[in-house]
């Protein structure tokens, strides 16, 4: 069974609310012909109820960039999965490389966030990804290995269905450095590897795999056509509707 393409915008710390109505609108307008691609929109939390109003009725569907794993309580400066949930939130970004390397986030807090979300009923993206010494050293398979293993313990196959992995090589995070698509497509397919071994062949074949990292609308395509890359989580070039737009239409494979 082919995967459906999904591509992700993460607009990290970016968008009011007013600038958030705005651009859904003309991205919803720019791609309401696309039915091979799901796209995503995941404004800061201030902005979610704009973008949910404004991409009602379209196929342009609106994620959280994170969530936390506790249902209320004394947290302060924290969101639940159920006020995602009432929102209209249907995904969820979960350990960023942002989150992991400014605000403690950890594979056991990832984890704990994967299953909070999982039982509101909302989809997590799940990101993993290595740092350039890392690379530089020759331990990113150890790295991602560590980040799967913790992030999805107790995962059962059938929730693993519905989770998104998005591989994101902290070094291309805004940095215009891409990975080829050689060097992103060995690596994904190392992921798929694990998640096999984790969950076997068959639910490993059905998990969406994307790719994110100064990914853009003239190296999409190339991204995208490798056999184990099954779209992008996108920063820089989400921010604007014409740009991901495009995008967003490149990777139709
Ligand atoms: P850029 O596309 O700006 O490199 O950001 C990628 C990213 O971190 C998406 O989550």
């Amino acid at each position: 069974m082919a995967r459906k393409v999904i591509i992700a915008g993460n607009w990290k710390m970016n968008k009011t609310a007013t600038e958030a109505k705005v651009l859904v609108e003309e991205l919803k307008a720019k791609v309401k012909d696309i039915t091979s691609v799901e796209i995503v929109v995941c404004p800061p939390f201030t902005s979610i109820d704009a973008a949910v109003k404004a991409a009602a009725g379209s196929n342009v569907k609106v994620g959280a960039q994170n969530i936390h794993w506790a249902e209320n309580g004394a947290f302060t400066g924290e969101i639940s999965a159920q006020m995602l949930k009432d929102a209209g939130v249907e995904y969820v970004i979960i350990g960023h490389s942002e989150r992991r390397q400014y605000f403690g986030e950890t594979d056991e807090t990832v984890n704990k966030r994967l299953k909070a979300a999982l039982a509101a009923g909302l989809k997590p993206i799940v990101c993993i990804g290595e740092l350039l010494d890392e690379r530089e050293g020759g331990h990113t398979q150890k790295v991602l290995f560590t980040q799967l293993e913790g992030g999805l313990s107790g995962i059962t196959g059938e929730q693993m269905e519905g989770i998104v992995i998005a591989y994101e090589p902290v070094w291309a995070i805004g940095t215009g450095k891409t990975a080829t698509p050689e060097m992103a497509e060995e690596t994904h397919c190392y992921i798929r590897q694990q998640l096999g071994d984790m969950f076997g062949q068959e639910v490993a074949g059905k998990i969406r795999i994307q790719y994110g990292g100064s990914m853009k609308a003239d190296n999409a395509a190339s991204l995208v056509a490798q056999k184990n890359i099954d779209g992008g989580l996108i920063g820089g070039a989400s921010l604007k509707a014409d740009s991901f737009a495009d995008l967003i239409r490149n990777s139709i494979k």
